[in-house]
């Protein structure tokens, strides 16, 4: 069997997907329509050949912007639904999804109008597609800490709909540090913890260290820079932490997919996982992104087991779930 059709048969799990990041072109000029918007485009051409990112800043300014077309419960569905339909395509079969809900309050949409319906899109694709899936709240940490608190805070009627928080937006000058109160009182309501630490950001290994001996997070998204540290691979080894790579949006952020740090840090025994970060933005779901590893680096069968292995040992599904990848 060719590596090729074991990426097309594998059973799937994500674990690093932003919602937001799933707005393809032809979804914005649809919800632009409905909600009697201008985009300054003309064609989803238009659109594509706008993203011209060079590192994260200038990729957050264009995800940002996309997102004024989200205002309705009905929107936030559509956005959720084609996400689910097109990973189901691909095998998912478990996925945990991040949302930016202060993306959208900070523009006045309120936070029970993106939860509904993200929530409701859940619901449909579990019972019309098979597909399972956790849902992560993050904070912007370019906003204040006092704003990520009060956001914690609202989330809380919607508890049950949420295993865990996560933080992401532009890292620079924006360490796990601020937030540490915020995850704190995350932790004691009992929401599991994330942080992102971006490929090549300034400090990213001081950040990284935040986020394990500081913070105690339960896993790191991106964090391939701790490949510098031998301290830190082993403490995340002792701990049980696992990475959520993200190989194509690694590409437009910085210099390369960073397979070979990848496949030295899954060589190393680290839990990394492969996943698509901001699919329409970056132009790849989690096949592709698997591909891309595969097409750098020739993993072999068991690599590419072991890659949805570590997904799914390092994910907060529940039990059930967990076994049904058995
Ligand atoms: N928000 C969406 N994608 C992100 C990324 N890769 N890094 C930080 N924030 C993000
Ligand atoms: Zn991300």
């Amino acid at each position: 069997m060719s590596s090729e059709s074991i990426i097309d048969r594998l059973p799937k799990c994500e674990l690093h997907l932003h919602i937001e990041g799933t707005l393809e072109p032809e979804l914005k000029f649809v919800l632009a329509k409905r909600n009697g918007l201008q985009l300054p485009y003309d064609t989803v051409e238009d659109i594509r050949a706008a993203y011209q990112f060079s590192d994260l800043t200038s990729f957050l300014v264009g995800y940002y912007d996309g997102m004024e077309v989200l205002r309705t419960e009905q929107d936030f569905y559509d956005l959720a639904w084609a996400y689910l339909e097109k990973a189901t395509s691909q095998g998912v079969l478990y996925a945990e999804i991040f949302f930016d809900p202060q993306a959208h309050t900070s523009r006045g949409v309120p936070f029970d109008i993106v939860i509904r319906g993200i929530r409701r899109a859940q619901l449909d694709g579990e019972r019309q597609l098979g597909i399972q899936t956790g849902l992560i709240m993050c904070f912007l940490r370019d906003f204040q800490a006092e704003y990520a608190m009060a956001t914690l805070l609202e989330s809380l009627p919607y508890r049950k709909w949420i295993i865990g928080v996560g933080l992401d937006s532009d890292e620079r000058g924006n360490p796990p540090s601020k937030f540490a109160r915020v995850f704190s009182r995350a932790r004691q309501e009992g929401y599991l913890l994330t942080m992102h630490c971006d490929v090549d950001q300034e400090n990213s290994v001081e950040h990284i260290r935040q986020c394990i001996e500081d913070i105690g997070v339960d896993r790191i998204d991106h964090g391939t820079n701790v490949v510098s540290s031998p301290e830190l691979i082993d403490e995340l080894k002792r701990r049980g932490i696992g990475l959520t790579c993200c190989p194509i949006s690694n590409s437009w952020v910085s210099d390369g997919t960073k397979s070979a740090v990848i496949k030295s840090l899954l060589d190393q025994g680290v839990k990394v996982t492969v996943n698509s970060d901001d699919p329409a933005y970056f132009g790849g779901y989690i096949a592709e992104n698997l591909a891309a590893v595969q097409a750098e680096l020739g993993l072999t069968a068991q690599d590419l087991v072991t890659l949805q292995r570590n997904a799914i040992d390092i994910s907060w599904a529940p039990p059930e779930v967990k076994h049904s990848f058995r």
